[in-house]
């Protein structure tokens, strides 16, 4: 069964060609980060109308790679929840009128659900396991008990992860996206120089939430500190510090998610899977009788594989959508 995907949920523009849910021909990403980088952040407005220029061109390269023309598809799947209102409706738009046009079924992805499948296309996993997503939009813990099926147990109550680490970034004048920087310059820097809070913990020990206004207001106050003569620390310093705060706050929820489950199993995604220190600690928990699983990087992003590898799931099932189906820029409770 050969299942095209398409992935428009935010500032990637992905088409990807599945065969039986497993095999990826291809998977085209076209990422609009030079377009946002002068607003250090994704601008709806413009990630949408990226998606409208693009996506033909997209879907014409990602049929092209993997060697098939259009009469190949048997179902069309797209994102049509959670993610920015017009870059999902281009995308699922696109997805419909090509359901429409080929007369093949149709396949509505959930982002999250997506995201925590991804890892499948590179390694046998069973089911139940901890499923952690962090990225510059999402920030779940959940206890994933099938494709189809998890429970949300912690998120953020204010920024996602690696939207802190980008306005931090952007306080440093180090860019956009700025986690990759941050982890570069945490390398060099000495992470118990700073204690930053970790405010939601003191208000409940038992949370598998997480904030990270606290954090980002005592970063900021650090560096303004660097004005003032004779100051001794270093930029270096306050990224590993920061690093370490903002990442442990997570690896303590998700500790705690794994002794209240007793699920020793963990499924990573989201771009700050590739943090160096979330990578150094959560490979030593192998030790503790953790079964740890990172997936590629062009698997832990936003991509159309993903996509198409669950609608796989769905298909065999014969569990298609209406070509009635609309989009969401949140997921109906
Ligand atoms: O999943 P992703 O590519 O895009 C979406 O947000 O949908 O994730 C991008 C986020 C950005 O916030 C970026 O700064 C962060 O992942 N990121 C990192 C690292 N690499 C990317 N954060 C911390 N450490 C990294 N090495
Ligand atoms: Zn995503």
């Amino acid at each position: 069964m050969i299942v095209v995907g398409i992935e428009s949920s935010c500032d990637e523009c992905s088409v990807a060609v599945v065969k039986d849910g497993r095999s990826v021909l291809s998977n085209v990403i076209a990422t609009q980060i030079e377009f946002h980088k002068p607003y250090s952040g994704v601008v709806p407005e413009i990630a949408s109308r990226k998606h409208v220029e693009w996506i033909m061109d997209v879907y014409n390269r990602a049929l092209k790679e993997a060697g098939i023309s259009s009469c190949d598809i048997d179902v069309v799947a797209a994102t049509n929840r959670p993610g920015l209102m017009g870059s999902l409706v281009v995308g699922f738009s696109f997805a419909k009128g090509l359901a429409m046009g080929l007369e093949k079924p149709l396949v509505a992805v959930d982002h999250i659900k997506a995201h925590l499948y991804a890892p499948h296309l590179e390694y046998d996993i069973s089911y139940p396991f901890i499923g952690l997503l962090l990225s510059g939009g999402h920030t779940v813990i959940s206890m994933v008990n099938s494709f189809d099926d998890f429970e949300v147990m912690g998120t953020t109550i204010d920024d996602a992860c690696g939207e802190a680490f980008d306005k931090v970034a952007k306080h440093f004048g180090w860019g956009y996206p700025g986690g990759v920087v941050i982890d570069r310059m945490a390398e060099k820097g000495c992470d118990t120089a700073f204690s930053f809070p970790d405010s939601v913990l003191k208000k409940d020990k038992h949370t598998y939430d997480v904030s990270y206004s606290g954090i980002k207001t005592a970063v900021v106050y650090q560096l303004e500190q660097f004005k003032n003569p004779g100051y001794e620390s270093s930029p270096e310093n306050i990224a590993a510090s920061f690093r370490k705060a903002a990442i442990d706050m997570v690896l303590k929820r998700l500790d705690r998610a794994v002794n209240d489950t007793g699920i020793k199993r963990v499924v990573l995604g989201g771009g700050v899977a590739a943090n160096s220190y979330l990578r150094r600690v959560l490979t030593e928990k192998k030790h503790e009788g953790w079964e740890v699983f990172f997936p590629s990087m062009e698997l832990c992003t936003d991509n159309g594989a993903m996509v198409a590898a669950i609608a796989y799931e769905y298909a065999i099932r014969g569990r298609f959508d209406s070509l009635e189906s609309g989009v969401s820029a949140r997921v109906p409770d």
